[in-house]
């Protein structure tokens, strides 16, 4: 396993659409191992493969609820229910936060490291969490829906 570089604030590359994966194949398993190192090295909750440089879509997202870390390989949300104000930050805008409206439960279907087809339904930071991903693999990055006059800056205590 090997932390990867993040791709970080002014990079077009979080601009871009990623593409659907075909094969869950040896590659594509050493990227989700190297991203999950990655999201643990910088404590995150959730990274995309574009936030590493690849533009997949994959995402890897763990709440550190001691369910240990999930890999979603081309993730849909198919549907939205409520919404409400949640804070949020994300790894490629280090030390930035802020309030943006997220809905309260979501039902997604992904394929699984086992190449698995799955449905589930999530609340809260899980639901949370996906949206935001899932978010990236289109090209969108939390900063553009945030809800105007909430972004903090929050520097790390060393
Ligand atoms: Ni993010």
């Amino acid at each position: 396993m090997a932390i990867r570089n993040l791709r970080l604030e002014g990079d077009e590359i979080l601009k871009k659409k990623s593409r659907e994966i075909e094969n869950v194949d040896e590659k594509l398993q050493i990227l989700i191992d190297d991203m999950i190192e990655t999201m643990h090295r910088y404590n995150g909750v959730g990274l995309a493969a574009v936030q590493v440089g690849i533009l997949k879509r994959v995402i890897v997202i763990d709440l550190y609820d001691n369910k240990g870390p999930i890999a979603m390989i081309n993730p849909v949300v198919l549907k939205t229910k409520g919404e409400h104000e949640m804070d949020e930050g994300c790894l490629s805008f280090p030390n930035q936060f802020a309030k943006v409206i997220r809905p309260e439960e979501i039902v997604a279907e992904y394929t699984d490291r086992k190449g698995k087809r799955k449905k589930i339904t999530a609340k809260e930071l899980l639901a949370q969490a996906i949206v935001h991903e899932v978010d990236h693999l289109n090209g969108e990055v939390f900063i553009d829906k945030i809800i105007p006059g909430t972004l903090e800056y929050i520097e790390p205590e060393k």
